[in-house]
């Protein structure tokens, strides 16, 4: 038996592997964490290491005292991971406050869990109260397309979500909350962290304008495949308005209502506005 051999770490690996295939992450780029359920953080305590010293978060996360992640590493590059997944990523821990954190296991060769804790941890504490405590994963990707289209549509949810549905028939029922948008801020501190958990709050993904995507999921499956499903949606759009102005036809808001009732998804009409 090894750690590889536990099925929360397999997951985690593969994902970051898949993200590698698709170009989200070209070297550093992007960063994965995983809520431990404590059933499964028996399956991994027989490999934690002598704990590190306890470290500020950066942020106050008072919903996730003493919870457990598996978090990828600053620096680390997800082509590594599936290599090396003890240089790469860590075990963590955090404290009875939600104010800091100690690494259990993993960055064998020394580092930090990524810049970006703030904002999972964060995003974490939001979606663990929002889904009654099934959404595990927050997953951040610096995704080609979705990062072209915040230089050409206006940053706002109604637009964003609007255009992504209209670009793939699934897409509502796969995010049928839509899509939030954060106008660029620095990353990898409190504030873009603040601004991501407060979308998080009403959606499943926010896009970060000029930098990538954040996606939060129960599993890695849905998860990837719900930054995968608004990426392609992304792709076909930079696609389509390459080849032309004007849509000639599209999914019209009475279409999207139709689709509504027979996949019994309520889609708000905040994102079903008539266009001129
Ligand atoms: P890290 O290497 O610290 O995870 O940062 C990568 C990134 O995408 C920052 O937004
Ligand atoms: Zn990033």
């Amino acid at each position: 038996m090894s750690i590889m051999d536990v099925t929360f770490v397999k997951g985690f690996v593969r994902l970051c592997n898949d993200g590698w295939l698709q170009g989200w992450h070209e070297r550093n780029g992007g960063n994965l964490s995983y809520r431990i359920k404590p059933e499964e953080v028996e399956e991994v305590r027989p490999y934690f290491n002598e704990p590190s010293e306890w470290k500020e978060i950066g942020t106050t996360v008072p919903g996730l005292a003493n919870e457990y992640f598996m978090v990828t590493g600053s620096g680390k590059y997800f082509r590594n991971v599936i290599l090396d997944p003890a240089d790469t990523s860590c075990i963590i821990e955090l404290d009875d406050k939600g104010e800091n954190y100690r690494v259990l296991w993993g960055l064998v060769n020394g580092g930090r869990p990524t810049s970006e804790l703030p904002s999972h941890l964060m995003n974490h504490e939001v979606k663990k109260a929002a889904s009654g405590g099934t959404h595990r994963v927050i997953y951040h990707a610096h995704t080609t397309n979705t990062i072209a289209l915040t230089f050409v549509l206006p940053l706002t949810d109604e637009v964003f979500t609007r255009e992504l549905w209209e670009m793939a028939t699934e897409c509502p029922v796969v995010f049928p909350s839509g899509v939030g948008v954060v106008g660029w801020m620095v990353p990898g501190g409190r504030d873009i962290a603040v601004a991501t958990s407060e979308l998080m709050k009403k959606y499943d993904v926010a896009v970060w304008a000029h930098h990538g995507m954040f996606a939060s999921g129960p599993d890695f499956d849905l998860t990837f495949g719900l930054m995968h499903t608004v990426e392609k949606s992304a792709e076909i759009l930079v696609k389509v308005m390459s080849m032309s102005p004007v849509k000639l036809q599209t999914i019209t808001p009475q279409n999207f209502r139709d689709l509504a009732e027979d996949f019994k998804v309520e889609l708000p009409e905040k994102f079903l506005y008539e266009k001129n």
